[in-house]
C-alpha cells in the first residue's frame, strides 16, 4: 500500500463547515469503497471562532503544523454570519482573510488554478448557445504582484494622509507561471484528444493549434510589469510551437469573457487581475456554487498545496443548510487527483469524485436541494 496521504482539513467560517462536511462525507465514501491509503485532520483554526476565543485567527506555529500535511482543505474565511445578527464576531476582512495569504505565501503556492468549464446542468448565464463550449482554465499568480502586501499609510487620519500600495513582478515568478500556463496548455490538449474532442485555436501566422494561452496584462498602462510579461512570454512560447499564443489587455479581457469566452483555453493573468477574472470565470461556469480553485506548489513536494472552493464565506446563507457544496467537491476531487501524482489510486478516486458530482449536476439541473441533499445523493453515487 503507498504511504499514507494526510489532509489538514479547515473548514473556516460561515458556510465553510456546512461543505466541508460533505466534502469529508465523501472522502469517507471513497477511502471505505476503495481501501485508500488517506487520512485528516480537522483543525477549529483559522476561524472567527478561534479569535474569538484566542485573539488571533490562528496558533503562532499554524504554518509548521499544516506543514506537516500533504494537502490543505479549506472552507472559506471571512463574515461568519447570519447577517441578520448585529452581535456577531466579526473582524476586518484583513485580519480574517490574512491566514489564507500567509498560506499561500508560507507554503509558496505559486500557481492559483481555476478551471471554468460549463457542465451540463450547471446554470448558463449567457444567452448565446456556444457558451455551453465554455472550458478554460485560469491561471493566477499566486505568489507576488498586487498582493505583496507592502505599502503603508503616511499621516494616517489627517487630510494629508497618503496610502501606498506596492506591486512587485520579478523576472522568475513570471517565467514560471507562464512556463507552467504552457505546460497545462498542453496537457490540455493531450487529454481532449485522448476524450475526442479536439479544440482548434489560429496562431497570428494562420496555422491551426490544438491549444491556446492567452496572456493578460494591463501593459497600456501599466507598462513595467506589461512589457516584461510580454517579452517573457514572447521568449517562453518558443518552447512551445505547437500551442497557439494570444495577448490581451485585461479590461477587453472581460469584455471578451462576456461575448466569446469559448474562444479562450488557458488563461495566465496576475494575482488582482487573475482574481477579478476568475470571479467573472465562476459565473460563466454555472457561478459560485460550482467554481473550484487549487493553490499549488508544484515544485516543492514538501510544501502543502491549498485546494478552496472560489467562493467565501456567504454570511447570507450560513447555518441554513443551504450552500451548494459542488464546488467544494469539485475542488476535493481536484485535490485528489493532485495526491494522485503520488499514489494513483488517489487519482482514481479523484475522478469518480469528480465525475460523481458532474452526473449530479447533469441530472439535478435547476431542482431546489439543500447542501445534505446533494451530499447525499452525490456520496450514493459513489457508493455503487
Ligand atoms: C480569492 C479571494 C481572496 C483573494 C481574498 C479573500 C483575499 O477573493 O481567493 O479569490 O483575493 O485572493
Ligand atoms: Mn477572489
Amino acid at each position: 500500500m503507498a504511504q499514507k496521504s494526510r489532509i489538514a482539513v479547515t473548514p473556516g467560517d460561515g458556510i465553510g463547515p456546512e461543505v466541508v462536511a460533505e466534502a469529508v462525507r465523501c472522502l469517507e465514501t471513497l477511502r471505505a469503497k476503495h481501501d485508500l491509503a488517506l487520512e485528516w485532520t480537522r483543525f477549529p483554526w483559522p476561524s472567527h471562532a478561534w479569535h474569538e476565543e484566542h485573539s488571533e485567527s490562528m496558533p503562532d506555529d499554524a504554518l509548521e503544523q499544516l506543514g506537516a500535511f500533504d494537502a490543505i482543505l479549506l472552507g472559506a474565511l471571512g463574515d461568519p454570519g447570519p447577517m441578520d445578527d448585529p452581535q456577531r464576531y466579526l473582524l476586518p476582512d484583513s485580519i480574517s482573510l490574512a491566514p489564507l495569504l500567509d498560506m499561500r505565501k508560507g507554503f509558496d503556492q505559486w500557481v492559483c488554478e481555476r478551471p471554468a468549464r460549463l457542465h451540463p446542468g450547471a446554470r448558463q448565464f449567457l444567452a448565446d448557445e456556444r457558451a455551453k463550449d465554455i472550458d478554460m482554465l485560469v491561471i493566477r499568480e499566486n505568489s507576488e504582484g498586487e498582493y505583496v502586501g507592502q505599502g503603508g499609510r503616511l499621516r494616517k487620519g489627517t487630510p494629508d494622509e497618503v496610502a501606498t500600495q506596492m506591486e512587485v513582478f520579478t523576472r522568475r515568478a513570471t517565467d514560471r507561471i507562464i512556463r507552467y500556463g504552457f505546460d497545462q496548455a498542453r496537457l490540455r490538449a493531450t487529454e481532449r484528444s485522448q476524450q475526442g474532442r479536439t479544440r482548434q485555436f489560429k496562431t497570428l501566422d494562420g496555422r491551426s493549434c490544438e491549444s491556446q494561452v492567452c496572456v493578460i496584462t494591463k501593459r497600456n498602462a501599466l507598462r513595467y510589469w506589461g512589457d516584461m510579461y510580454t517579452e517573457a512570454f514572447e521568449e517562453i512560447s518558443q518552447e512551445y510551437p505547437d500551442v497557439a499564443t494570444h495577448h490581451e489587455l485585461v479590461d477587453a479581457a472581460c469584455m471578451k469573457f462576456v461575448q466569446c469566452p469559448w474562444t479562450f483555453d488557458v488563461v495566465v493573468a496576475s494575482n488582482l487581475q487573475g482574481d477579478i477574472l476568475t470571479d467573472l470565470a465562476a459565473v460563466l461556469s454555472g457561478g459560485m456554487g460550482v467554481a473550484p480553485s487549487c493553490n499549488l506548489n508544484p515544485t516543492d513536494p514538501d510544501m502543502p498545496s491549498m485546494f478552496e472552493p472560489t467562493h467565501g464565506s456567504a454570511p447570507d446563507i450560513a447555518g441554513q443548510g443551504l450552500a451548494d457544496p459542488t464546488a467544494m467537491l469539485f475542488t476535493t476531487a481536484r485535490m485528489l487527483e493532485w495526491l494522485g501524482r503520488k499514489d494513483p489510486a488517489l487519482a482514481a478516486a479523484g475522478k469518480a469524485l469528480f465525475d460523481a458530482v458532474a452526473a449530479d449536476l447533469a441530472e439535478s439541473a435547476g431542482s431546489q436541494r439543500g447542501t445534505r441533499e446533494i451530499g447525499d445523493a452525490i456520496c450514493k453515487r459513489l457508493e455503487i
